[in-house]
């Protein structure tokens, strides 16, 4: 097989970018190891940017996330039996939109297929070759045996666990890691939200975050230690800790029967450059947020934003320019989107190194948070995130 751009993995970024390319009539096949089914079942990420959002109406995608997407002007932070909303369109004019990874998954499969573009579930062993010659090529075994992808550009959106950040040689790559002592247990359940927006709860038990998906359904997390085994949480025991966590005098968390749960580590991870030959990073691939910022699946799609404009101008204009300045421009995003989830995640949950004075340290930044419109402002100029621009 043939195609202009060798595209593996089929989450946000992969597709994305599939669609971007197509909208410049770039051809790309894109390589998933999965089945369709769990790719769009996968229970992760729920909350989209403005920029995200943009970017899925100029995609012509954004029907179903335009009637089902829940609009929301701002979030609640709740500590101590306080309260505080920070409404951050008021503070930006900039919205933020509850839309579940999995509805933003399934609407860009859809579009893909609608728009004739090849996505290839279930193919196995998966390899990138020759990333720094003028051959780079893709071989995987699918259903007709071993096949090879020839390509001129590969878009390594594989996540985390993929393989295409691994086939970089060893020194290539700066690799920027820390890993938190704890992790979030999420669930979903059929239950109406009891809130009008998010609450982000400090509590003396650790952090708790209460989201949703629709007018029926409640997404809500746990902070729990990392290794935290799911086996020890029966329902019961989630909803009484979720009460204690968020819960004030006179008003309680929504309950009802939870149909998903799972624990998930947190992590913050950059790799330096996004790129190696041929060979671009994009997403999850090249780094790793932790949660709390929600910021995961945004960045995904801006690094994608940026990647498709730089392969449109190489492939039209015969210019590189953009694409030798993608994993800076890039970076600078994935920098201060790393900066500020590690602000939220440092201060809401509870830190475990046996000394007060971290827990002191959070409520003044609460109360500051209270008192000042300057860091109200700040705290939302970075959830809703700076708009989109070329370089970054
Ligand atoms: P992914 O969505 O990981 O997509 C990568 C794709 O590549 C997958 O479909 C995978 O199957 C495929 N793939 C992997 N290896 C191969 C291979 N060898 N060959 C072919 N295909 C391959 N973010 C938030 O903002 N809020 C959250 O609550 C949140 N929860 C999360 C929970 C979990 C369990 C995880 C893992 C992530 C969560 N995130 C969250 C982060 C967010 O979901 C990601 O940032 C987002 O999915 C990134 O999109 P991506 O396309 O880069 O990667
Ligand atoms: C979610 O709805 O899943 C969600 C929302 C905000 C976050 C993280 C996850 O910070």
């Amino acid at each position: 097989m043939k195609t202009t751009v060798g595209i593996v993995g089929a989450g946000p970024a992969g597709l994305t970018l599939a669609l971007l390319l197509r909208a410049r009539e770039i051809d790309s096949v894109v390589l998933e190891r999965r089945d369709r089914s769990y790719v769009e079942e996968r229970v992760r990420a729920g909350l989209l940017e403005q920029n995200t959002v943009d970017l899925m109406r100029e995609l012509g995608v954004a029907a179903r996330l335009d009637q089902e997407g829940l609009p929301h002007d701002g979030v609640y932070l709740r500590w101590q039996g306080q309260t505080l909303h920070i409404p951050m369109t008021e503070l930006t004019g900039r919205t933020i939109t509850i839309y579940g990874q999995q509805q933003v998954v399934r609407d860009l499969i859809d579009a893909c297929g609608e728009r004739g573009i090849e996505v290839r579930f279930e193919v196995e062993d998966v390899a990138v070759h020759g990333l720094d010659s003028d051959s780079p090529h893709i071989t995987f075994a699918g259903e007709g045996g071993e096949e090879r992808l020839d390509c001129e550009l590969i878009a390594g959106c594989d996540g985390f666990h993929g393989v295409c950040r691994p086939a970089i040689p060893a020194g290539v790559l700066t690799e920027y890691e820390y890993e938190y002592p704890f992790g979030w247990l999420g669930i979903l359940a059929e239950a109406a939200p009891t809130t009008d927006e998010l609450i982000y709860a400090w509590h003396e038990h650790g952090f708790s975050l209460y989201s949703m998906r629709s007018p029926e359904i409640s997404r809500l997390y746990l902070q729990v230690p990392a290794d935290e085994d799911i086996a020890d949480w029966p329902d019961e025991r989630i909803w009484e800790e979720l009460q204690a966590r968020l819960g004030v005098d006179g008003w309680r968390v929504g309950e009802g029967r939870i149909f998903d749960k799972g624990v998930t580590p947190m992590r913050s991870f950059v790799c330096e450059p996004m790129q190696f030959g041929r060979l671009f990073l994009a997403g999850d691939a090249a780094h790793i947020v932790p949660p709390t910022g929600a910021k995961g699946l945004n960045l995904a799609v801006n690094d994608v934003r940026l990647l498709a404009a730089a392969m449109g101008a190489h492939f039209a204009d015969g210019d590189d320019s953009l694409l030798e300045r993608y994993s800076a421009d890039a970076l600078r995003r994935v920098w201060r989107a790393q900066d500020f989830s590690n602000f939220m995640t440092q201060l809401l949950h509870r830190l475990d190194d046996g000394e007060p004075f971290g827990a002191r340290l959070q409520l003044a930044r609460l109360e500051q948070l209270k008192r000042s419109e300057a860091a109200r402002r700040n705290l939302a100029e970075n959830y809703v995130g700076l708009p989109a621009a070329p370089d970054f």
